[in-house]
């Protein structure tokens, strides 16, 4: 793994192009859950219950006591080694942007600047009648209301059968086919479309990597995988630049 580290390292620092794609693996060693491990938040929520629009709308005040519990413990975590070697790729790295399916907001505490939320944020709140939408990092009330119309606001993240935020998918075409190298780092590659980026990737002639703590539905297809900690294998990478 080291020879492969080293090569990945050099691509990196001769690279025009970085467009890197980010899962919950990548924020695991700040504290947040991820969603399929051992101790994953699908395994003791049941998704269909909690993150879908007509659950929300049968039953939003056990939605909103979810979003508010994900809240207040993400909230207390902070970016881990693994976000601020990322931040320090974008400072070095003159084309670069994160596209990330988390919802916590690390990458921009870390100090990332180019970074497209494809799965929304946990930050954000959306009115479910009117067009407020607003960022508030607030402890809210147990259901929210708008301050505009006074109907029911939501979690502005995407749930399971709703579309991707208007315009994310084509800026990250359109970034990754243009890449030269593509990292995958923290997600186990099997909710779509982003599980299907680095195949973008590979086709304008990217190098792939993946970077994750075990091998990956696509780890066969990408031209280097390099297993392990993110928050080991990425300040490595970034050394020395
Ligand atoms: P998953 O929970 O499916 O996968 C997390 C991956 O991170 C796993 O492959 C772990 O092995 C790996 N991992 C854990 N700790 C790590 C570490 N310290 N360093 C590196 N890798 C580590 O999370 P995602 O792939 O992000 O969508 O899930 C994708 C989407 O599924 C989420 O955005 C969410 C969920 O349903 C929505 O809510 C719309």
């Amino acid at each position: 793994m080291q020879a492969d580290l080293e090569m990945v390292k050099a691509l990196l620092d001769g690279s025009r192009k970085v467009v890197v794609l980010t899962g919950a693996g990548t924020s695991a060693e700040s504290g947040v859950p991820t969603f399929r491990g051992r101790d994953g938040l699908w395994k003791t929520h049941r998704a269909e219950d909690l993150a879908r629009p007509d659950s929300f709308a049968n039953n939003p005040e056990l939605v909103w006591e979810f979003y508010n519990w994900r809240r207040e413990m993400v909230g207390k975590c902070k970016p881990n080694a693994a976000h601020e070697a990322l931040a320090e790729m974008e400072r070095q790295i003159p084309n670069f942007l994160l596209i990330t399916q988390n919802v916590d907001g690390l990458h921009s505490l870390a100090g990332n600047r180019k970074v497209v939320e494809m799965h929304g944020s946990l930050w954000r709140l959306k009115c479910t009648v009117c067009a407020h939408v607003r960022e508030d990092r607030s402890r809210l009330p147990p259901v929210p209301e708008c301050p505009v119309c006074g109907h029911l606001l939501r979690p502005g993240v995407v749930w399971f059968g709703e579309p991707l935020v208007p315009g994310v998918l084509r800026l990250a075409i359109e970034q990754i086919n243009s890449a030269d190298v593509f990292l995958s780092v923290g997600t186990s590659n099997l909710v779509q479309p982003a599980a299907s980026f680095y195949q973008l990737a590979k086709d304008h002639g990217a190098v792939t990597v993946e970077i994750n703590l075990e091998p990956t539905v696509n780890t066969g297809f990408m031209d280097f995988a390099l297993h392990g900690k993110a928050g080991e294998i990425l300040p490595e990478l970034v050394t020395g630049f």
